[in-house]
Protein backbone atom coordinates (compact mmCIF):
# COMPACT_ATOMS: atom_id res chain seq x y z
CA UNK A 1 0.00 0.00 0.00
CA UNK A 2 1.16 3.66 -1.33
CA UNK A 3 -0.92 5.49 0.97
CA UNK A 4 -4.33 5.95 2.49
CA UNK A 5 -6.21 8.63 1.62
CA UNK A 6 -9.03 10.30 3.28
CA UNK A 7 -10.26 13.64 1.09
CA UNK A 8 -11.26 13.56 -2.60
CA UNK A 9 -8.59 16.32 -3.68
CA UNK A 10 -5.81 13.92 -2.33
CA UNK A 11 -7.28 10.91 -3.99
CA UNK A 12 -7.31 13.11 -6.60
CA UNK A 13 -4.01 14.50 -6.67
CA UNK A 14 -2.37 11.30 -6.33
CA UNK A 15 -3.77 9.85 -9.63
CA UNK A 16 -3.54 13.42 -11.58
CA UNK A 17 -2.78 12.20 -15.45
CA UNK A 18 0.20 13.90 -16.63
CA UNK A 19 -0.82 14.27 -20.11
CA UNK A 20 -3.42 17.09 -19.80
CA UNK A 21 -6.48 16.33 -22.21
CA UNK A 22 -8.83 19.58 -23.30
CA UNK A 23 -11.72 19.06 -24.60
CA UNK A 24 -14.11 20.95 -26.72
CA UNK A 25 -17.62 18.90 -27.27
CA UNK A 26 -19.53 20.87 -30.15
CA UNK A 27 -22.60 20.30 -32.41
CA UNK A 28 -20.48 20.89 -35.61
CA UNK A 29 -20.93 23.63 -38.45
CA UNK A 30 -18.27 25.57 -36.60
CA UNK A 31 -17.91 29.28 -36.32
CA UNK A 32 -15.15 31.68 -34.56
CA UNK A 33 -17.06 31.29 -31.17
CA UNK A 34 -16.49 27.27 -31.42
CA UNK A 35 -12.77 28.48 -32.18
CA UNK A 36 -11.88 30.40 -29.31
CA UNK A 37 -13.14 27.15 -27.41
CA UNK A 38 -10.31 25.04 -29.41
CA UNK A 39 -7.90 28.32 -29.54
CA UNK A 40 -8.37 28.19 -25.56
CA UNK A 41 -7.53 24.17 -25.26
CA UNK A 42 -4.86 24.20 -27.70
CA UNK A 43 -2.67 27.02 -25.45
CA UNK A 44 -3.12 25.05 -22.44
CA UNK A 45 -3.36 21.55 -22.63
CA UNK A 46 -0.80 18.79 -24.40
CA UNK A 47 -3.27 16.73 -26.26
CA UNK A 48 -7.12 18.84 -27.72
CA UNK A 49 -9.66 16.72 -28.55
CA UNK A 50 -13.12 18.06 -30.07
CA UNK A 51 -16.07 16.49 -31.18
CA UNK A 52 -19.03 16.90 -33.26
CA UNK A 53 -21.68 15.39 -33.01
CA UNK A 54 -25.34 16.30 -33.13
CA UNK A 55 -26.80 15.16 -30.27
CA UNK A 56 -30.82 14.12 -30.86
CA UNK A 57 -31.56 13.53 -27.37
CA UNK A 58 -30.90 17.15 -26.52
CA UNK A 59 -33.73 18.50 -29.45
CA UNK A 60 -37.20 18.09 -28.64
CA UNK A 61 -40.59 17.69 -30.77
CA UNK A 62 -40.28 20.37 -33.42
CA UNK A 63 -37.33 21.33 -32.66
CA UNK A 64 -34.01 21.84 -35.72
CA UNK A 65 -32.53 18.28 -35.32
CA UNK A 66 -33.15 17.08 -38.76
CA UNK A 67 -32.44 20.11 -40.33
CA UNK A 68 -29.17 21.06 -37.83
CA UNK A 69 -26.54 22.53 -40.87
CA UNK A 70 -23.83 19.41 -40.74
CA UNK A 71 -20.47 19.92 -43.07
CA UNK A 72 -17.74 17.96 -41.46
CA UNK A 73 -15.10 18.32 -44.25
CA UNK A 74 -15.37 22.29 -43.32
CA UNK A 75 -15.23 21.93 -39.63
CA UNK A 76 -12.28 19.10 -39.96
CA UNK A 77 -10.40 21.58 -42.13
CA UNK A 78 -10.83 24.26 -39.18
CA UNK A 79 -9.87 22.06 -36.58
CA UNK A 80 -6.74 20.55 -38.81
CA UNK A 81 -5.65 23.93 -38.95
CA UNK A 82 -5.95 24.97 -34.95
CA UNK A 83 -4.01 21.85 -34.13
CA UNK A 84 -6.82 19.61 -33.02
CA UNK A 85 -4.63 16.23 -32.25
CA UNK A 86 -8.34 14.72 -32.22
CA UNK A 87 -11.83 15.10 -33.70
CA UNK A 88 -14.50 12.26 -32.50
CA UNK A 89 -17.50 12.38 -35.09
CA UNK A 90 -19.28 9.56 -33.93
CA UNK A 91 -22.93 8.30 -35.93
CA UNK A 92 -25.82 8.55 -34.30
CA UNK A 93 -26.44 4.85 -33.42
CA UNK A 94 -22.84 4.07 -31.98
CA UNK A 95 -23.78 6.67 -29.08
CA UNK A 96 -27.41 5.54 -28.17
CA UNK A 97 -27.16 1.68 -28.18
CA UNK A 98 -31.05 0.17 -29.01
CA UNK A 99 -30.63 -0.86 -24.79
CA UNK A 100 -29.62 2.38 -24.15
CA UNK A 101 -31.55 2.95 -20.46
CA UNK A 102 -29.34 5.80 -18.67
CA UNK A 103 -29.91 9.53 -18.65
CA UNK A 104 -28.21 11.86 -16.60
CA UNK A 105 -30.57 15.10 -15.17
CA UNK A 106 -29.84 17.96 -12.59
CA UNK A 107 -32.59 18.59 -10.77
CA UNK A 108 -34.15 21.65 -11.03
CA UNK A 109 -32.82 22.58 -14.63
CA UNK A 110 -35.99 21.65 -15.66
CA UNK A 111 -37.99 25.20 -13.77
CA UNK A 112 -35.28 27.56 -14.76
CA UNK A 113 -36.45 29.49 -17.93
CA UNK A 114 -34.35 28.06 -20.65
CA UNK A 115 -35.08 24.39 -19.30
CA UNK A 116 -39.14 25.49 -19.33
CA UNK A 117 -38.81 26.75 -22.68
CA UNK A 118 -36.97 23.33 -23.93
CA UNK A 119 -38.40 20.54 -22.09
CA UNK A 120 -36.02 17.16 -22.01
CA UNK A 121 -32.92 19.53 -23.13
CA UNK A 122 -30.91 19.79 -20.23
CA UNK A 123 -31.46 15.99 -19.60
CA UNK A 124 -30.35 15.63 -23.36
CA UNK A 125 -27.10 17.89 -22.83
CA UNK A 126 -26.38 16.16 -19.17
CA UNK A 127 -26.26 12.79 -20.67
CA UNK A 128 -24.22 13.36 -23.97
CA UNK A 129 -21.29 15.74 -22.40
CA UNK A 130 -21.48 12.69 -19.48
CA UNK A 131 -20.80 9.89 -22.01
CA UNK A 132 -18.52 12.42 -23.77
CA UNK A 133 -16.47 13.01 -20.51
CA UNK A 134 -16.18 9.31 -19.87
CA UNK A 135 -14.81 8.32 -23.63
CA UNK A 136 -12.45 11.36 -24.24
CA UNK A 137 -11.40 12.21 -20.24
CA UNK A 138 -10.71 14.90 -20.34
CA UNK A 139 -8.42 17.35 -17.76
CA UNK A 140 -10.51 20.66 -18.68
CA UNK A 141 -13.04 20.88 -20.57
CA UNK A 142 -14.57 24.31 -22.45
CA UNK A 143 -17.69 25.57 -22.86
CA UNK A 144 -19.15 29.19 -24.20
CA UNK A 145 -20.81 31.42 -21.92
CA UNK A 146 -22.71 31.81 -24.65
CA UNK A 147 -25.25 28.71 -22.99
CA UNK A 148 -25.05 30.03 -19.57
CA UNK A 149 -27.43 27.72 -18.01
CA UNK A 150 -25.41 24.97 -19.98
CA UNK A 151 -21.93 25.82 -18.44
CA UNK A 152 -24.04 26.07 -14.54
CA UNK A 153 -25.45 22.60 -16.10
CA UNK A 154 -21.85 21.02 -16.42
CA UNK A 155 -20.20 22.03 -13.54
CA UNK A 156 -23.33 21.04 -11.37
CA UNK A 157 -22.83 17.41 -12.66
CA UNK A 158 -19.10 17.54 -12.14
CA UNK A 159 -19.41 18.88 -8.75
CA UNK A 160 -22.32 16.36 -7.72
CA UNK A 161 -20.49 13.15 -9.94
CA UNK A 162 -16.96 14.22 -8.86
CA UNK A 163 -15.55 13.97 -11.88
CA UNK A 164 -11.99 14.61 -12.68
CA UNK A 165 -11.66 17.63 -14.74
CA UNK A 166 -12.19 21.22 -14.82
CA UNK A 167 -14.98 23.14 -16.41
CA UNK A 168 -13.49 26.54 -18.83
CA UNK A 169 -15.90 28.62 -19.59
CA UNK A 170 -14.81 31.51 -22.55
CA UNK A 171 -16.13 34.74 -23.38
CA UNK A 172 -19.05 35.22 -25.91
CA UNK A 173 -17.44 35.87 -29.50
CA UNK A 174 -19.89 38.24 -31.43
CA UNK A 175 -20.17 39.80 -35.09
CA UNK A 176 -19.21 43.14 -35.55
CA UNK A 177 -22.57 44.12 -34.99
CA UNK A 178 -22.94 42.21 -31.88
CA UNK A 179 -25.02 39.39 -32.63
CA UNK A 180 -24.12 36.23 -30.70
CA UNK A 181 -22.48 34.04 -33.13
CA UNK A 182 -24.23 30.59 -33.46
CA UNK A 183 -24.41 27.98 -36.21
CA UNK A 184 -28.25 28.55 -36.09
CA UNK A 185 -27.90 32.28 -37.95
CA UNK A 186 -27.30 30.61 -40.84
CA UNK A 187 -30.86 30.19 -40.82
CA UNK A 188 -31.84 34.04 -40.83
CA UNK A 189 -32.73 35.39 -43.90
CA UNK A 190 -31.28 38.52 -45.08
CA UNK A 191 -33.39 41.03 -43.27
CA UNK A 192 -33.89 39.19 -40.45
CA UNK A 193 -30.17 39.15 -39.89
CA UNK A 194 -30.04 42.95 -39.87
CA UNK A 195 -32.84 43.21 -37.38
CA UNK A 196 -30.99 40.26 -35.04
CA UNK A 197 -28.66 42.69 -33.30
CA UNK A 198 -31.32 44.08 -31.77
CA UNK A 199 -30.90 41.04 -29.59
CA UNK A 200 -27.71 42.31 -27.97
CA UNK A 201 -28.90 45.55 -28.05
CA UNK A 202 -31.49 45.16 -25.52
CA UNK A 203 -29.16 43.34 -23.45
CA UNK A 204 -26.94 45.99 -23.33
CA UNK A 205 -28.99 48.94 -22.52
CA UNK A 206 -30.59 46.93 -19.46
CA UNK A 207 -26.54 46.46 -18.41
CA UNK A 208 -26.11 50.19 -18.66
CA UNK A 209 -28.93 51.34 -16.96
CA UNK A 210 -27.32 48.90 -14.30
CA UNK A 211 -24.30 49.79 -14.61
CA UNK A 212 -25.26 54.01 -14.22
CA UNK A 213 -27.08 53.26 -10.78
CA UNK A 214 -24.92 54.57 -7.85
CA UNK A 215 -22.66 51.57 -6.61
CA UNK A 216 -25.13 50.54 -3.33
CA UNK A 217 -28.58 51.00 -4.64
CA UNK A 218 -30.43 48.33 -6.68
CA UNK A 219 -33.67 48.39 -9.15
CA UNK A 220 -35.93 46.01 -9.21
CA UNK A 221 -35.79 42.76 -11.47
CA UNK A 222 -38.88 43.49 -13.80
CA UNK A 223 -37.87 46.92 -14.27
CA UNK A 224 -34.66 45.22 -16.24
CA UNK A 225 -36.96 42.98 -17.82
CA UNK A 226 -39.14 45.70 -19.22
CA UNK A 227 -36.05 47.28 -20.87
CA UNK A 228 -35.32 44.23 -22.71
CA UNK A 229 -38.62 43.56 -23.46
CA UNK A 230 -39.76 47.20 -24.99
CA UNK A 231 -36.56 47.19 -26.66
CA UNK A 232 -37.03 43.68 -28.52
CA UNK A 233 -40.46 45.07 -29.12
CA UNK A 234 -39.20 47.40 -31.20
CA UNK A 235 -38.60 45.17 -33.98
CA UNK A 236 -40.87 43.97 -35.92
CA UNK A 237 -39.04 41.06 -36.97
CA UNK A 238 -38.62 39.72 -33.44
CA UNK A 239 -41.96 37.34 -33.66
CA UNK A 240 -41.81 36.00 -30.85
CA UNK A 241 -40.21 36.58 -27.02
CA UNK A 242 -39.81 33.21 -25.01
CA UNK A 243 -38.22 34.86 -22.09
CA UNK A 244 -36.19 37.31 -20.57
CA UNK A 245 -34.87 36.30 -17.19
CA UNK A 246 -33.08 37.92 -14.63
CA UNK A 247 -30.89 34.95 -12.58
CA UNK A 248 -28.46 34.81 -10.32
CA UNK A 249 -25.69 33.57 -12.48
CA UNK A 250 -24.12 31.21 -10.42
CA UNK A 251 -27.42 28.46 -10.52
CA UNK A 252 -29.43 30.30 -12.92
CA UNK A 253 -32.33 30.80 -10.64
CA UNK A 254 -34.69 33.83 -10.89
CA UNK A 255 -34.26 37.47 -8.45
CA UNK A 256 -37.85 38.16 -7.85
CA UNK A 257 -36.99 41.54 -6.11
CA UNK A 258 -34.38 43.97 -6.29
CA UNK A 259 -31.01 43.59 -7.97
CA UNK A 260 -28.07 44.55 -6.63
CA UNK A 261 -24.62 45.88 -8.20
CA UNK A 262 -23.15 42.55 -5.86
CA UNK A 263 -25.43 40.11 -6.88
CA UNK A 264 -24.20 38.24 -9.85
CA UNK A 265 -27.21 38.72 -11.94
CA UNK A 266 -27.39 37.58 -15.16
CA UNK A 267 -29.94 38.15 -18.10
CA UNK A 268 -30.81 35.94 -20.34
CA UNK A 269 -33.72 36.02 -23.03
CA UNK A 270 -34.36 33.23 -25.72
CA UNK A 271 -36.70 35.07 -28.96
CA UNK A 272 -37.63 33.95 -32.10
CA UNK A 273 -36.58 36.35 -35.10
CA UNK A 274 -38.83 35.23 -37.35
CA UNK A 275 -38.31 31.51 -36.99
CA UNK A 276 -34.90 31.60 -36.28
CA UNK A 277 -35.08 30.58 -31.91
CA UNK A 278 -31.78 33.01 -30.89
CA UNK A 279 -30.49 32.84 -27.23
CA UNK A 280 -27.99 35.54 -25.84
CA UNK A 281 -27.48 36.73 -22.33
CA UNK A 282 -24.92 39.18 -20.42
CA UNK A 283 -23.95 39.45 -17.04
CA UNK A 284 -24.37 42.74 -14.87
P1 LIG B 1 -22.80 23.86 -29.85
O1 LIG B 1 -24.02 24.69 -29.93
O2 LIG B 1 -22.16 23.36 -31.11
O3 LIG B 1 -21.73 24.66 -29.03
C1 LIG B 1 -20.49 24.07 -28.69
C2 LIG B 1 -19.80 24.98 -27.69
O4 LIG B 1 -19.51 26.24 -28.32
C3 LIG B 1 -20.69 25.30 -26.48
O5 LIG B 1 -19.91 25.26 -25.30
C4 LIG B 1 -21.18 26.70 -26.79
O6 LIG B 1 -21.50 27.45 -25.63
C5 LIG B 1 -19.97 27.28 -27.50
N1 LIG B 1 -20.36 28.46 -28.30
C6 LIG B 1 -21.37 28.54 -29.21
N2 LIG B 1 -21.45 29.81 -29.70
C7 LIG B 1 -20.49 30.52 -29.08
C8 LIG B 1 -20.06 31.89 -29.14
N3 LIG B 1 -20.65 32.77 -29.95
N4 LIG B 1 -19.04 32.27 -28.35
C9 LIG B 1 -18.42 31.40 -27.52
N5 LIG B 1 -18.78 30.09 -27.41
C10 LIG B 1 -19.79 29.66 -28.18
O7 LIG B 1 -23.56 23.53 -26.98
C11 LIG B 1 -23.57 22.54 -27.70
O8 LIG B 1 -23.08 22.52 -28.99
C12 LIG B 1 -24.10 21.20 -27.22
O9 LIG B 1 -25.12 21.41 -26.29
C13 LIG B 1 -23.02 20.26 -26.62
C14 LIG B 1 -22.36 20.88 -25.38
C15 LIG B 1 -21.95 19.94 -27.67
C16 LIG B 1 -23.68 18.93 -26.18
O10 LIG B 1 -24.31 18.32 -27.25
Amino acid sequence: LHRTVASIRSMRHALDPAVKIGFVPTMGALHEGHLSLVKEARARNDIVVASIFVNPTQFGEGEDFEQYPRQLEQDQDLLADLGVDHLFAPDANSMYGKNHDSFVSVEGFEDIAEGKARPGHFRGVATIVTKLFNIVQPSNAYFGQKDAAQCCLIQRIVDDLDMPLHVNVIPTVREPDGLAMSSRNAYLTTTERQAAPVVYRSLCAARDLFLGLPAESSIPAAHIQQVVESILASEPLVSEVQYVAIDNKANMRPIDDDVHRSEGAIISLAVKVGSVRLIDNIVL
